[in-house]
């Protein structure tokens, strides 16, 4: 797979990809490499990144909790207190090896220590490889708020290895499938259509269809990259899935949500009140809710559940003057950014979805 160059750093692929992060490592007189992974990458990815790198730069591991947990101002401040503590200078590097979690979280910790050193991202999960490591959002949480506190800052190198899926579970899998459908939605319809069917996939397939994913990505971000506009469409489906995926994390009797599965359910919410109000496809509209409860099964998400999770819209990074923007679709690869809704047609959404 061709390399991909944006906004001055090269996303770079497989046996290539550490080609190039061995030339980078050697041209760049790095101090120290400090790799960031969790508990999980540490086992199955690290040892593999490792046997591929060859530098003589000392290097220490920074190994955190799996999962959305992590993502906080606690953890990021045990980072940062031990580069301090190993002696990390301006000139050292993080080397983000996981999923989204960790790329953002480490995106974040690199680009405030010392006001900000280099960070690399190997991104070891479906969802990171086509959307978290590519595109320069860096943050964490706010409690069960989602990426409420952070900074847009690029990696210098990206290497995506797709062996690495291989170790991923089915479910990290359909959770980083929900961002490739979010892609094919918003600007893509034939993308859209050979998602479909994954099942009849090869691995060479799923390669070319991360590829193209990276490429949408890239397309969008490129053009805005701080998000004044067009990027607004990357969030087609989050407003009300990250609304989802925060109240079941604060709710102990629920269920936890990846992301992939929460954005799964705001993608049909989204779709519901595109057809309210833009004119949507009704039909388009139910084959997209099949398609996506066929891979993904239907969520309990009762009627006591529906005003907590409006009521925390209110927290939404794209609202703007106290408005509750949304990104909705005209047709599939036609979006539209802030558009306002009734949180009456909301509801409705939930009955569509429920039924
Ligand atoms: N994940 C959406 C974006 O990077 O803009």
């Amino acid at each position: 797979m061709t390399s991909i160059t944006t906004q001055g750093y090269t996303i770079h692929f497989n046996n290539n990809g550490y080609t190039a992060l061995n030339q980078h490592l050697k041209d760049s007189n790095y101090s120290k490499v400090f790799i960031l992974c969790d508990t999980n990458t540490n086992i199955d990815c690290v040892p593999i990144f490792l046997a591929n790198i060859d530098t003589d730069i000392d290097y220490d591991i920074l190994e955190i909790d799996p999962g959305e947990e992590s993502k906080n101002l606690d953890i990021s401040l045990g980072l940062w207190e031990t580069l301090s503590e190993y002696g990390a200078d301006r000139k050292s590097v993080i080397i983000n090896i996981g999923g989204g979690v960790v790329t953002d979280l480490g995106g974040f910790v690199a680009s405030t220590f010392k006001r900000g050193i280099d960070f690399i991202n190997i991104p070891t999960s479906l969802l990171a490889m086509v959307d978290a490591s590519v595109g320069g959002k860096t943050g964490i949480d706010l409690g069960h708020l989602k990426n409420q506190i952070g900074v847009i800052n690029t990696p210098k190198i990206i290497v995506v290895d797709t062996s690495f899926l291989e170790t991923l579970p089915q479910l990290e899998m359909r959770s980083g499938l929900a961002e490739m459908l979010k892609h094919g939605l918003i600007y893509d319809e034939n993308y859209w259509n050979r998602l479909q069917d994954l099942s009849q996939s090869t691995l060479e397939d799923l390669d070319a269809l991360i590829y193209e994913s990276i490429i949408i990505k890239k397309t969008i971000v490129e053009q805005d990259p701080t998000e004044q506009g067009l990027r607004k469409t990357l969030n087609y489906g989050h407003t009300l899935g990250h609304a989802i995926e925060s109240y079941y994390m604060e709710n102990a009797n629920k269920e936890r949500l990846l992301h992939g599965e929460a954005i799964a359910i705001g993608i049909i919410l989204a779709n519901y009140l595109s057809v309210k109000y833009c004119g949507f496809s009704e039909e388009k509209n139910n084959s997209i809710k099949r398609v996506i409860k066929a891979i993904y099964g239907h969520v309990d998400i009762n009627k006591a559940d529906h005003s907590p999770i409006i009521e925390l819209l209110k927290y939404d990074k794209k609202n703007e003057h106290g408005n509750i923007n949304f990104v909705l679709l005209e047709t599939i690869g036609k979006p539209k950014t802030d558009c306002k809704v009734d949180n009456e047609v909301i509801l409705e959404a939930f009955k569509f979805y429920n039924a």
